[in-house]
């Protein structure tokens, strides 16, 4: 073999390795654990193991996503929030919620589900010309199995005589155009949810870009997805790329608190556009919440 030849075959072979890799792990995904302590939750609510799942894409993780569904059954999870982008909306896709439907008829009437919308869901609601007939499609969905849809509206969940809130928020298409943050107009938040009232609250909020504001709002825990995890994950630096073509930012993945707010970013479980996850498997979320008592 001549060395020309020679790096043809390792180029080669190191592709294949790559794209190889990514197909396993898109394919596979993993139960990703919290523990969120705070002094405003109610103490009905210690210990309330909180599902999350966000940016499916349609994606299929097993025969009718079997292999999910499973990982979310062995969490025993008391509800089951869902962070929007569990659909795909391009000019190239087929209106197709088989991935999200699966999920959904495997806890309906069992598990008490949320869903707040992603970028993709808001896109369908909005470009109607482009989406004909998806968001009522969508709506039926969720009506069906017995989701409550958070489309900036709040709702109550009481264990006797205490009460904590769940929100879901949607973005303008302006939040998600590609490069540096767009800062939200004055008083986003509290036009679309209300004032924070004394409850424990909830939000589920697409984009992770919004820490700060939901701080100031008086958020308790914000759960967010939207970056993919950045896509390709490398040891000491995070996530590469998101969706918004960001670089290495530092809200691909994890937990990430400001004030007494706390947020959660998913890694998501599915993909679009750039079809790629290296070290960066796809996760469903549990998090556990806990009372802390005050000092
Ligand atoms: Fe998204």
């Amino acid at each position: 073999m001549d060395r020309y030849t020679g790096i043809l075959t390792g180029a080669f072979t190191a592709l294949s390795a790559f794209f190889l890799c990514s197909e396993y792990e898109k394919k596979h995904a993993v139960l990703r654990t919290y523990r969120v302590e705070s002094e405003a939750l109610p103490a009905s609510f210690d210990g309330l193991k909180v599902l999350f799942l966000s940016d499916l894409h349609n994606n299929h993780l097993g025969r009718k996503n079997e292999r999910l569904i499973r990982i979310i059954e062995d969490a025993r999870p008391d509800i089951l929030l869902f962070g929007g982008d569990m659909i795909t909306a391009k000019a190239w896709s087929k209106r197709d919620f088989s991935g999200l439907e699966e999920i959904l008829r495997a806890f309906a009437g069992r598990i008490p589900m949320y869903y707040g919308n992603g970028n993709h869901e808001s896109r369908i609601r909005t470009e109607r010309d482009s989406y004909p007939d998806w968001y009522p499609a969508f709506k039926r969905l969720l009506k069906t199995y017995g989701v409550r849809h958070l489309m900036n509206s709040t709702e109550k969940i009481v264990r006797g005589e205490d009460t904590i809130r769940i929100s879901g928020i949607d973005f303008t298409a302006k939040c998600y155009l590609a490069g540096a943050k767009r800062p939200l107009e004055k008083g986003y938040i509290e036009k679309r949810l209300g004032p924070k009232d004394g409850d424990y609250h909830i939000v589920l909020a697409h984009s992770p870009l919004y820490l700060h504001e939901f701080s100031e709002w008086g958020a308790d825990l914000v759960l967010c997805g939207h970056f993919h995890g950045g896509t390709i994950r490398l040891p000491g630096l995070g996530g590469v790329m998101t969706p918004q073509f960001q670089f290495f930012n530092k809200y691909c993945k994890g937990m990430y608190t400001e004030g007494p707010a706390t947020q959660i970013t998913s890694g998501g479980l599915g993909t679009h556009s750039i079809n790629i996850r290296i070290m960066n498997r796809p996760e469903a979320v549990l998090i556990r919440l806990g009372r802390k008592e005050s000092l």
